[in-house]
């Protein structure tokens, strides 16, 4: 088993990404067998097909790397790099980019809604995108790729660009792609903004009020709960109840995926009450579990040297890992290398 994902060092690790991905991350790493390896990386090339700040990415990933070993990636069981410090992926992406089909990429949401009414004006590499995605897994021969439910669409593509590499130019029986498959928690598939129910919590949101940051000291949470948007209703005693209730839902959703159980659990507990109640203690739960996490990344983060030291070391074993398939690539398409 070869559990591969990725993370963009773009601000501050939010509970989105933690309850859609980071979380499973851990568990997967933690519950590894001997034949297994887990691969996680800072998705840094995929930062520049926005604008950006060059001084701030550069902070940026190595904070993420910080809030990623907060979390609990372990760098000693765990290979935890950047892609800039693997040339592989984007070579990788170079040869899949005869693979990949203008008319899959077109179709992908995150480039209509990032480059929104300015399709003209956005960078080519937010079109190609999905095709760094697909080399970043597939390089590995990931099996299994833990994400939040907004990346499944990508992961489809990078399945579809592994088929048809295979079909192209493999023998039946040596393909040099694995078909990877996601792997998205039911409960957390998609955490929602605090400000509005129907929109997914997002580094790109402008209002910090819409989500609750790895950085967040106890009482920033507790206010952010407070100030969350809900309705004037109690919160009902069956699920079915959440229907049409979507700032409900997503509070619920979070207590439960923080307290390990389920929806109908939470409201057998709260069912009937106000969000005068529930606020507070779905505050206190998130701060509680929260707390040493942010403490761990406050320690971490100042550590330029260690952190710098962590990603070298796994870029070093990530180069590795992906030579065999990075040459395989270029053979099967009959390019000469000496
Ligand atoms: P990114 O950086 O936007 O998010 C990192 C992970 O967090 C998940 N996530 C969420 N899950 C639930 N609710 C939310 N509101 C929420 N917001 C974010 C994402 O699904 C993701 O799993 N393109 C990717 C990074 C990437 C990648 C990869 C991932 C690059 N190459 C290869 C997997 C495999 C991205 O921008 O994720």
């Amino acid at each position: 088993m070869r559990i591969v994902s990725g993370i963009q060092p773009t601000g501050n690790l939010h509970l989105g990404n933690y309850l859609g991905a980071i979380r499973n991350w851990v568990r997967m790493q933690d519950a590894m067998d001997a034949d297994s390896q887990c691969l996680f990386f800072l998705a840094d090339l995929h930062a520049i097909s926005m604008p950006h700040v060059p001084a701030e990415l550069n902070a940026a990933t190595l904070e993420m790397a910080a809030a990623l070993v907060a979390c609990g990636i372990d760098p000693d069981r765990s290979i935890l790099f950047n892609q800039a410090q693997v040339p592989a992926h984007a070579e990788l992406q170079w040869l899949l980019n005869g693979t990949a089909r203008m008319g899959w990429l077109s179709r992908m949401t995150q480039f209509k809604d990032k480059s929104g009414k300015n399709r003209e004006g956005a960078s080519v590499a937010l079109f190609t995108y999905p095709v760094l995605q697909a080399a970043d897994v597939l390089l590995y021969q990931a099996s299994h790729v833990p994400v939040g439910e907004d990346q499944k669409q990508h992961l489809e593509l990078a399945r579809d660009v592994a088929q048809k590499f295979n079909n192209d130019f493999c023998t039946e029986d040596a393909p040099v792609f694995t078909l990877p498959d996601p792997i998205i928690p039911p409960e957390a598939a998609r955490i929602m903004s605090l400000r509005d129910g129907t929109a997914k919590m997002s580094k790109s949101d402008p209002s910090e009020m819409s989500r609750i940051s790895l950085t967040d000291d106890a009482d920033t949470i507790m206010q952010k709960v407070r100030k969350a948007k809900t309705d004037a209703e109690p919160l009902p005693s069956e699920k079915a109840g959440l229907e049409g209730r979507p700032e409900a839902a997503n509070l619920v959703g979070i207590y439960a995926t923080m307290a390990g159980t389920d929806v109908e659990s939470v409201l057998r507990d709260f069912g009937g009450e106000g969000f005068g109640k529930f606020k507070p203690a779905l505050g206190e739960l998130l701060a509680e579990q929260l707390g040493p996490i942010s403490a761990r990344f406050s320690e971490l983060k100042s550590d330029r040297e260690s952190l710098d030291a962590i990603l070298a070391r796994g870029a070093l074993k990530a180069r590795e890992i992906a030579r065999p398939t990075l040459d395989a690539a270029y053979k099967a398409l009959g390019l000469v290398r000496g």
